[in-house]
């Protein structure tokens, strides 16, 4: 079996702001093995969701090599872009599991029909999917639609559907942003149960300092080399 889940390397990323280059990420590099979790900290704006984004294939780095479960992606290759999506999206389907900062639920769809439909879509069972609504304790609003729960609601269950998918890396924006403490702890003690059952890899941006604790490695992106 293959321990290393991804390996970054070279990394830069920049936006323009006013017709100016502003740069996000400057020859960024990390590594994570199967059962590692990461902890991307740092100021607002210093480039926690950019980076999630670029290691799931949403946002494209200006440069930079990436080795994700097995796929290469290179700034340099001459691969067809539509072919590079084509190997990300698979991978988000049924590889990497993505917690955004605002819940990615489907409007149309209850809470179990979209951890349900995360769970078919990823070839996993759809018989633990109440299961993972009750211990995120959201199960008496399996029916219920995103637009009838809260924030908080939407973030647990955007949570059981990644649990759902057991993905083999997660990548979780503020998972626990607009929980309350007690909450929190919950939610944060079923992600590291989940991860240490599963082996899987756990990178996750957090301005929450006991969070970050809880992870095996740190990176702190208002600390680049460059920045
Ligand atoms: N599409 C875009 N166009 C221009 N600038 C952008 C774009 N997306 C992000 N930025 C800028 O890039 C920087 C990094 O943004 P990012 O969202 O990655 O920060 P963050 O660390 O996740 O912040 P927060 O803690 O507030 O979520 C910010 O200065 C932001 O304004
Ligand atoms: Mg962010």
């Amino acid at each position: 079996m293959v321990d290393s889940l991804l390996t970054a390397r070279g990394l830069n990323k920049q936006f323009r702001s006013a017709n100016q280059p502003v740069a996000v990420l400057s020859n960024l590099a990390l590594h994570l093995e199967r059962g590692e979790s990461l902890a991307l900290t740092g100021r607002s704006g210093s480039g926690k969701t950019t980076l999630l984004n670029i290691l799931c294939g949403l946002e494209k780095p200006d440069a930079g090599r990436l080795q994700v479960l097995g796929e290469v992606f290179d700034s340099r290759a001459p691969e067809a872009g539509s072919q590079a999506e084509a190997r990300w999206a698979s991978l988000r389907r049924q590889r990497i599991g993505v917690v955004f900062q605002d819940a990615n639920l489907m409007p149309a769809l209850s809470l179990l029909d979209n951890v349900r439909l995360r769970a078919r879509l990823a070839g996993q069972s759809e018989a633990d999917c109440q299961d993972w609504l009750e211990r995120l304790d959201i199960g008496e609003l399996a029916e219920r639609y995103p637009d009838q729960v809260s924030g908080g609601q939407r973030q647990r269950a955007a949570l059981a559907m990644v649990f759902a998918m057991k993905p083999a890396l997660i990548l979780a924006d503020e998972p626990t942003g607009s929980l309350d403490r007690h909450t929190a702890e919950d939610v944060t003690r079923q992600l590291f149960d989940l991860q240490a059952r599963h082996g899987c890899g756990l990178i996750l941006a957090t301005h929450d300092t006991e969070l970050a604790t809880r992870c095996s490695h740190r990176l702190d992106l208002g600390h680049q080399p460059g920045t």
